[in-house]
């Protein structure tokens, strides 16, 4: 029988200090790492210059900026948040690049996009979610895709919790939420075949734990 898990057990609604400094805790957190592996998995997203780009949880603004380095002209990436600390730092961040804006709106709620955007992305936003709202998301992103346009998931692979080492092991209890264990045991492939998508593609850091997972709208 499946695992009854609530919303409330998620730590993805980051606030208070934590959201303030979110970016630097994440470089430090990774011991110097997490700036370059951003870069280099925003490198496999095959970005394009006229891409129109739905970042689902963007936070910071970080990783819109890196992306919107691909873009030319044509190009634009809409970054959707609620959380208030990440919209006051994605305001100061992109405030120069004009093909960047934000949508303030909960993710759970139906979005204003219809067969609008050659990509979706989500960067570790999805696993913090009950299987219910990952659907609920997976519906939001399905119609706010062109048809053949791409969902590109940076989030936690698949993988054995047991089979990792033992500091990776007490690193993960110790910062993710129960919802994150709950996503490493899913196959992945099969649900999103159930929810409209397929054409995978996969690239995988730090010991196979981390996903670059694209896949395509039926
Ligand atoms: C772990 S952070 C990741 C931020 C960003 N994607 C990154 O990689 O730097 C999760 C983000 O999801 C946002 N978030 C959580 N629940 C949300 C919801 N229901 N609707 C919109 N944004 C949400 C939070 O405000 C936060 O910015």
């Amino acid at each position: 029988m499946e695992k009854q898990l609530d919303q409330s057990v998620s730590k993805v609604e980051i606030k208070g200090i934590t959201a303030k400094f979110y970016d630097q805790i994440m470089q430090i957190g990774s011991l110097g790492m997490y700036g370059r592996f951003l870069k280099s998995a925003i490198r496999k997203m095959n970005i394009q210059p006229d891409d129109a780009i739905l970042d689902l949880g963007c936070g910071t603004g970080k990783n819109d900026c890196l992306m919107a380095e691909y873009l030319g002209e044509k190009g634009r990436i809409v970054g959707v948040d609620k959380g208030e600390e990440m919209i006051a730092q994605f305001e100061a961040k992109c405030k120069d690049r004009p093909n960047v804006s934000l949508h303030v709106q909960s993710i759970l709620e139906p979005l204003p996009f219809e067969n609008e955007f050659d990509k979706v992305v989500m960067v570790f936003v999805f696993h913090g979610f009950t299987q219910e709202n990952r659907k609920i998301i997976a519906e939001n992103v399905y119609k706010a895709l062109k048809p053949g346009g791409q969902f590109i998931l940076l989030d936690f692979n698949e993988f054995d919790f047991k089979s990792k080492p033992i500091w990776f092991r007490v690193g993960f209890k110790a910062v993710e939420c129960p919802l994150a264990f709950d996503f490493i045991e899913r196959d992945w492939k099969t649900i999103f075949r159930e929810w409209g998508f397929d054409d995978f593609e996969e690239h995988f850091w730090f010991l196979d734990t981390m996903r670059l997972f694209k896949m395509k709208k039926k």
